[in-house]
């Protein structure tokens, strides 16, 4: 039972099925007691502030007049990188996540690729470009495939992965001229195509001692197969089974350890939860991407395996206190399915109820793209992603099972899902 009068009050920035995982794991804490949110969504059962979580001023405005408030958590990228933390953390109030100098590894690629040649972090071959002839005549001369990047945020799409030179030229052209990822897109970088896996690993940092989750994979594409559109994710699975203790062992190394100690050289330490998008071909790593936060839908798998308290952690990185922290994690394997709205990536409808949710015994629903309608007083839809349905079991296929069986009871009009999230496993 918790005491309410000793409880911290906490309030958590962002509205999707990652800030929900997150929420939920706050709840479980014994020292936290009201979650606000900003703007949160209908189904986290916190408190929605109506705050978006890019009104920077706002959220400083409400951490200011809350003085229960005692820590506020940054979830997503935008904020991030618009120095919210820093202007939390100047008011004397506690903030988890990084600086905007530390987010940095996220929201400039350049950046971030200068970064991983000065620590010799492997990486993919590159080159940056602000003049577009420039890097076709590069995309021409370099005799291997490439992948073109928009240098700046870009909801996780600015990135072009191209099958021939002239498929690059093009990328070069939409990125560059016709500003297809806006301003984001006034710097590219070119870089060298690798082949392999990709494994997400996501580590809590507190400027000096990290600590890694259990790994993790991510589903981008919108379809069965990895066919389709790229979106914001379509599922995960938690840990990799292919991303062996020997090629943990290789990432804390080659990886982690550097960008960290470079991060505290670059006069920028990072504190938050650093995420290592990898590429991994037989022993060799490297990385594909940096972001400076949790990955969605990949939290929605891992955090749920979290056996310690996740306020205890969060304050431990703040303070720089993370070497003393006994994290834990269950062995079990756990799957998430993202139920999107027909027509998601591209357009779709809202405003559908959603129903079902009641039924739902063995598995855990995370709320992305949820409201409660005005008229009717239901759930229903109010984006692509809707909402996930995650489960964990001593193995996958029971997992899987579980997440499959439980999805049949959730409705609403035009869902979709993959059906081959954790197949091959
Ligand atoms: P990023 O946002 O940089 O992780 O890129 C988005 C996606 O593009 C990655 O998850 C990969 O699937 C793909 N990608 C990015 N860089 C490369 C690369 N150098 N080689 C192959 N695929 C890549
Ligand atoms: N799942 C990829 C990301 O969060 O950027």
């Amino acid at each position: 039972m918790k005491k309410l009068e000793s409880l911290d009050n906490v309030l958590v920035v962002g509205g999707g099925g990652r800030e929900h995982a997150i929420v939920e794991k706050l709840k479980s804490s014994t020292k936290v007691g009201t979650i606000y949110a900003a703007p949160g969504n209908a189904g986290m059962g916190v408190v929605e502030t109506g705050i978006g979580a890019t009104d920077i001023d706002g959220i400083v405005e409400f951490v200011k007049s809350h003085d229960d408030i005692a820590m506020t958590i940054v979830a997503p990228d935008d904020p991030l990188s618009l120095g919210l933390v820093d202007k939390l953390s100047a008011l004397g109030k506690r903030a988890f996540g990084p600086t905007k100098n530390a987010s940095k590894l996220e929201w400039s690629k350049a950046y971030a690729k200068d970064f991983m040649k000065k620590y010799n972090v492997p990486t993919a071959a590159y080159e940056t470009f602000d003049d577009a002839d420039k890097a076709k005549d590069y995309i021409r001369s370099c005799g291997h495939r490439v992948v073109v990047k928009a240098d700046g945020l870009a909801l996780g799409k600015g990135v072009i992965v191209a099958e021939t030179t002239d498929e690059a030229i093009a990328a070069v052209d939409e990125i560059m001229r016709d500003k297809k990822f806006g301003a984001a897109g006034n710097r590219i970088v070119v870089e060298q195509f690798l082949t392999g896996y990709e494994v997400s690993v996501l580590s809590f940092v507190d400027g000096e001692h990290f600590s890694l989750m259990p790994s993790s994979c991510d589903h981008k594409r919108a379809l069965d197969g990895d066919k389709g559109l790229n979106t914001g994710g379509m599922g995960a699975y938690s840990p990799c089974p292919l991303f062996t203790d020997e090629l943990i062992d290789k990432t804390v190394k080659t990886v982690v350890e550097p960008t960290v100690k470079g991060m505290t050289k670059e006069g920028a330490p990072f504190k938050g939860v650093l995420y290592f998008g990898l590429m991994v071909d037989g022993d060799d790593v490297r990385v594909l991407e940096y972001n400076a936060r949790f990955g969605d839908p990949e939290t929605q798998s891992v955090l749920p395996l979290l056996e310690s308290d996740l306020y205890d952690i969060f304050g431990a990185c703040i303070d720089g206190t993370l070497d003393k922290c006994d994290i834990k994690w269950s062995d079990k394997k756990s799957i998430n399915v993202v139920l999107a709205s027909g027509g998601y990536p591209q357009s779709y409808k809202k405003g559908c109820v959603i129903t079902g949710l009641d039924e739902v015994r063995d598995a855990n629903v995370f709320f992305a793209g949820v409201k409660k309608c005005d008229e009717c007083g239901k759930l229903v839809t109010s984006g692509g992603r809707v909402l996930c349905v995650q489960a964990a079991a001593d193995d996958f296929k029971t997992a899987r099972d579980i997440v499959y069986r439980e999805i049949r009871n959730i409705k609403f009009e035009d869902c979709y899902y993959r059906k081959d999230i954790g197949s091959k496993l």
